[in-house]
């Protein structure tokens, strides 16, 4: 049961959905000039929250995927980003929304964002739901934040421990003995 591993619940299913029509708001505002978006969502991780979010942005959305290797099986980062499946389009041009479940280290997202800054877009923000500012280690800051939480592994809404739990509605903090701790 994916239940028995689960320690409590950080972040529930109706206050994410509240965070996320906020955010949605802030960026129809901010980008209310652009000629539309291109949503770049970072797979798996991010599709639950990049499906939720999209619907809340009144303003024409293109959709884009990027599929990056991480942390592999375990629950800290290597630091080694390799692509697995890049953009279907060239974004030059574009304005570009990378759409991020966490940044942990931040290893990961200053890795793709100096990757499609290298094709000329017009623009590039990052939007992440998580975000864990007490473990960074690359100099990055993400744009949009939905919720800043502490240095706890977490799973659900997208979110994996050895591709488990992503469908859990809420975010969760994982049992420490599930993970071997860290
Ligand atoms: P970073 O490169 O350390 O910022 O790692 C970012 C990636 O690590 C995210 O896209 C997640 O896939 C994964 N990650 C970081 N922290 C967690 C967590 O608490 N739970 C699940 N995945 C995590
Ligand atoms: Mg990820």
């Amino acid at each position: 049961m994916q239940q028995d591993s689960i320690e409590r619940i950080l972040v529930t299913e109706e206050q994410i959905r509240v965070r996320i029509k906020e955010l949605g708001a802030q960026i129809t505002q901010d980008y209310r000039n652009s000629e539309g978006i291109l949503a770049v969502g970072i797979l798996k991780g991010a599709v639950v929250y990049y499906a939720d979010l999209v619907r809340q942005i009144g303003l024409p959305v293109s959709m884009d995927f990027l599929s990056c290797s991480g942390y592999g099986s375990g629950a800290s980062s290597s630091g080694v980003v390799r692509i697995n499946k890049d953009l279907d389009k060239d974004p030059v041009g574009k304005d570009i929304l990378i759409v991020e479940d966490i940044i942990d280290s931040g290893l990961t997202l200053k890795y793709l964002k100096d990757l499609l800054w290298d094709r000329k877009p017009n623009s590039l923000r990052i939007c992440c739901l998580l975000d864990k500012p007490s473990r960074r280690k690359a100099e990055i800051a993400p744009d949009y934040v939905g919720f800043s939480i502490p240095d706890e592994f977490v799973v659900g809404y997208g979110l994996d421990y050895n591709e488990c739990f992503r469908n859990l509605p809420d975010i969760c903090v994982l049992k420490p003995e599930v993970y071997g701790g860290r």
